[in-house]
C-alpha cells in the first residue's frame, strides 16, 4: 500500500513538472513585451543574433565615420588619422561648464550635430542635485571626466552602473546610442566603449555640476588639450526654469538664488584668470547672445574649435531656430524668446527676491536689475567684459 501510495506521489510530481514545463514555453515568447530598457537581466539573456564581434561592429562604425567626414575640410595639415585616438592621434575635444536649466541642452545638441562627434553627456549625473566646488568630491568628479576624455571606461564601474538604470546618460551620444539599441550586449562593456569611443574625431561633453575653476585641471594637460565653454544665463531664467523640475526644489544648490549666483561670481573670477592663462582654449558665452544670434556665435565657436561650420550644424540651426512654413507660432520666434520666457512666469516679488541676491553676478555678467516698470517689455541685457 505504502508502495503505491509513493508512486502515486512520484506520478503526481511528474505530472505538475510537465504542466509547469509547456506553460513555460507558452510564456516565452511574451518575454519580448518588457519594457525597451536596459535591466540586467535583459543584457545576460540577450544574446546578438548573428554573433557579430566587437572587432566587426569597430570596424564598421571607422569606415562609417571614414565616409561620413571624407567631405569635411579638416584644418590645414590634419587629417582624420591625426584626430583619432584609433590611430595615435588626439581628438578635439570640447567641455561645457555650467550649471542646470542654462540652456546647455541646445548648445550641447549644436556641437553633436557636427558629424564625428561622440557626446559625453552630464558624465556627472551619479553625484546627485550637488554643485561640485573643490574637495571631497573634486578629485573624484575630475578623474571620471579625465577618464571619460581618454575613451578610458575600464575603471568606471559606479558610472556604468548609473548609466544601466538611467539610459539617458547614453542616449543623447546617439551615434553611440545606436549600437547600444543593435548590441545591448556590448552597451555598457569597457571593452567595446574604449575601442568605440577612440574612433571619433571629435569629443564633446557637458557639465552641469562642476565649477569652473576646478576646470583648470583639465586645460593643464596639454596633451588632452581640450576646449573650455563657459554658458552662463541669466539667474533669472535659470531659477524660472528650475522651478519646473521636480528634482530641484527643495534641494539647496538647485533652488537658493543665493548659491547659484555667489557660483556665478566665482566663475566669473575663474573666467578671468583662464582666459588669461589659456586664451586660445577657453570661452565664455551666454545663452541669451546664442538664442538672440545662433549663426554668428556658432560661426565663432567653431572658429575657437579649429573647425568649419559643417552643413549639419547649419541644418540644425535652421530646423530649430528659424521660421517654419506658416510659423505663426514658429520655432524661430520662440528662439529669440524662450531664455527671456522668466518675464512672463515670474512674479516681481520672486524678481526680487533673486536679484536681492544676485546683484554682483549680474553686474558681472551683464544683467540689467528691473526697474519696477512692466516685465513683458523689460530687456535685461548689457554687455559684459572678463578681459
Ligand atoms: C599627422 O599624422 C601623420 C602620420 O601619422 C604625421 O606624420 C603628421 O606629423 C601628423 N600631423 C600633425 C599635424 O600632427
Ligand atoms: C534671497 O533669496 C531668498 C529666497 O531664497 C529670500 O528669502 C531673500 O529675501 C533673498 N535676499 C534678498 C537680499 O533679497
Amino acid at each position: 500500500m505504502i508502495r503505491k501510495k509513493e508512486f502515486a506521489g512520484i506520478v503526481f510530481l511528474v505530472v505538475i513538472c510537465l504542466l509547469l514545463i509547456t506553460f513555460c514555453e507558452k510564456d516565452s515568447p511574451s518575454i519580448g513585451n518588457r519594457p525597451i530598457s536596459f535591466q540586467a537581466i535583459e543584457i545576460e539573456q540577450s544574446v546578438p543574433e548573428d554573433h557579430i564581434s566587437i572587432e566587426e561592429i569597430i570596424n564598421a562604425q571607422r569606415a562609417k565615420l571614414l565616409r561620413e567626414l571624407q567631405d569635411y575640410n579638416l584644418p590645414n595639415k590634419i587629417s582624420l588619422s591625426n584626430l583619432t585616438l584609433d590611430t595615435g592621434g588626439q581628438p578635439i575635444r570640447t567641455v561645457i561648464i555650467t550649471t542646470w536649466r542654462s540652456g546647455s541642452t541646445f548648445l550641447g545638441d549644436i556641437l553633436n550635430a557636427l558629424p564625428g562627434n561622440y557626446y559625453h553627456y552630464e558624465p556627472l549625473l551619479d553625484f546627485g542635485i550637488i554643485q561640485i566646488r573643490g574637495p571631497p568630491y573634486s578629485e573624484p568628479a575630475l578623474n571620471v571626466l579625465k577618464s571619460l576624455l581618454n575613451c578610458d571606461y575600464t575603471d568606471l564601474h559606479r558610472y556604468l552602473e548609473f548609466g544601466m538604470s538611467h539610459i539617458y546618460l547614453f542616449t543623447h551620444n546617439q551615434r553611440l546610442w545606436a549600437q547600444c539599441e543593435a548590441y545591448p550586449d556590448y552597451c555598457w562593456e569597457p571593452e567595446f566603449l574604449n575601442n568605440f569611443c577612440k574612433l571619433f574625431p571629435f569629443q564633446s561633453m557637458k557639465t552641469v555640476r562642476l565649477r569652473l575653476k576646478l576646470a583648470e585641471q583639465l586645460l593643464e594637460d596639454e596633451i588632452l588639450g581640450v576646449k573650455v565653454i563657459l554658458l552662463v544665463r541669466d539667474p533669472r531664467g535659470t531659477l524660472q526654469s528650475r522651478k519646473h523640475r521636480d528634482w530641484c526644489p527643495g534641494e539647496p544648490d538647485c533652488d537658493q538664488p543665493n548659491y547659484l549666483c555667489s557660483d556665478m561670481v566665482s566663475d566669473y573670477s575663474a573666467a578671468i584668470r583662464l582666459s588669461k592663462l589659456y586664451p586660445t582654449r577657453f570661452r565664455a558665452i551666454r545663452y541669451e547672445d546664442l538664442s538672440l544670434n545662433p549663426y554668428k556665435h556658432v560661426q565663432a565657436l567653431f572658429d575657437f574649435m579649429g573647425l568649419q561650420v559643417h552643413p549639419a550644424v547649419k541644418e540644425f540651426l535652421d530646423s530649430h531656430t528659424t521660421i517654419n512654413v506658416g510659423g505663426v507660432s514658429s520655432t524661430y520666434r520662440d528662439s529669440k524668446i524662450a531664455p527671456f520666457h522668466w518675464r512672463n512666469d515670474l512674479s516681481y516679488s520672486e524678481v526680487r527676491a533673486i536679484e536681492g541676491n544676485c546683484s554682483e553676478a549680474m553686474k558681472l555678467w551683464g544683467y540689467v536689475r528691473t526697474d519696477g516698470s512692466s516685465l513683458k517689455d523689460f530687456y535685461p541685457l548689457t554687455p559684459y567684459d572678463i578681459k
